[in-house]
C-alpha cells in the first residue's frame, strides 16, 4: 500500500477534486501478464506496412515514454513491440491523472530524469509519434514540470533490458483505473547505438 503524507493528500484533493475517488479507494494494481512470439519478421513488416506511426529511432542516451491514455470503453491495454539488432529498456507505469484526450502521445527525454517535454507544446498539432527529428525541429518548449503537482505513478513493470530484437515482446495489463500509461522505452544506457522500434498499442473491452 501507499503511504501518502497529509500535505500531499490534500494537495491532491485541491488539484484532482474529481480523482480523490480513485485515490482513497486506492485499488490493489493487478500484475501485467507478458508474453514473447517468435514472428519478430512479420511483425515489423506489419507496423511498416502501417505507416510510419508505430516506429521510432531511440537515439543513444534517450529514454522514449509512450503516453496511453485509458479509453472509457476498454478495460485493458495491450503492448507489443521489437527492435532492430539490439536490445533496449522497457517498464510499464501508470500516472493517475485524466488526459484529455485519447490520443497516445510520444515524449522523448536526454537522460533518465524525468525531464519531460512540455505537454501543452505536444498538444499543438504534434503528430502521435515523431521521431527525435522532429521534436528538435519542432521548436518545443521544454519545461520541468513541478514536483509537487506531479501526478502519483505506479510501477507495473520496472524498467530492463529485453532482448526484443529476437523475439516480439508482448504483453497486457488491467486498467487500474483511469489514467495514463506510460510505456517507458530507455536507451540511456547505450552510448553509441539509437535504437529502432516498432511498437503498436490497443485495448480490449
Ligand atoms: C464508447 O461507447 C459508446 C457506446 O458504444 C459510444 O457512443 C462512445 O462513442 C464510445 N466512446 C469512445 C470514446 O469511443
Amino acid at each position: 500500500m501507499h503511504h501518502l503524507s497529509l500535505t500531499l493528500l490534500i494537495k491532491l484533493f485541491r488539484l484532482t477534486n474529481s480523482l480523490t475517488f480513485t485515490f482513497f479507494a486506492n485499488p490493489a494494481i493487478s500484475p501485467a501478464s507478458l508474453w514473447n512470439r517468435q514472428d519478430i519478421n512479420e511483425f515489423k513488416q506489419n507496423i511498416k506496412k502501417d505507416g510510419s506511426e508505430g516506429i521510432i529511432k531511440v537515439g543513444h542516451g534517450e529514454t522514449v515514454t509512450v503516453r496511453v491514455p485509458t479509453h472509457e470503453n476498454g478495460s485493458c491495454l495491450f503492448w507489443e513491440f521489437a527492435t532492430d539488432h539490439y536490445d533496449i529498456g522497457f517498464g510499464v507505469y501508470f500516472e493517475w491523472t485524466v488526459a484529455d484526450s485519447n490520443q497516445v502521445s510520444v515524449h522523448v527525454s536526454e537522460s533518465d530524469d524525468e525531464e519531460d517535454y512540455d505537454e501543452a507544446a505536444e498538444a499543438e498539432g504534434a503528430p502521435a509519434t515523431g521521431g527525435p527529428g522532429d521534436v528538435e525541429s519542432g521548436g518545443r518548449i521544454q519545461t520541468r514540470r513541478d514536483d509537487p503537482n506531479k501526478p502519483r505513478q505506479d510501477e507495473i513493470i520496472p524498467v530492463y533490458r529485453r532482448d526484443c530484437h529476437e523475439e516480439v515482446y508482448a504483453g497486457s495489463h488491467r486498467y487500474p483505473g483511469r489514467g495514463v500509461y506510460l510505456l517507458k522505452f530507455d536507451n540511456s544506457y547505450s552510448l553509441w547505438r539509437s535504437k529502432t522500434l516498432y511498437y503498436r498499442v490497443y485495448y480490449s473491452k
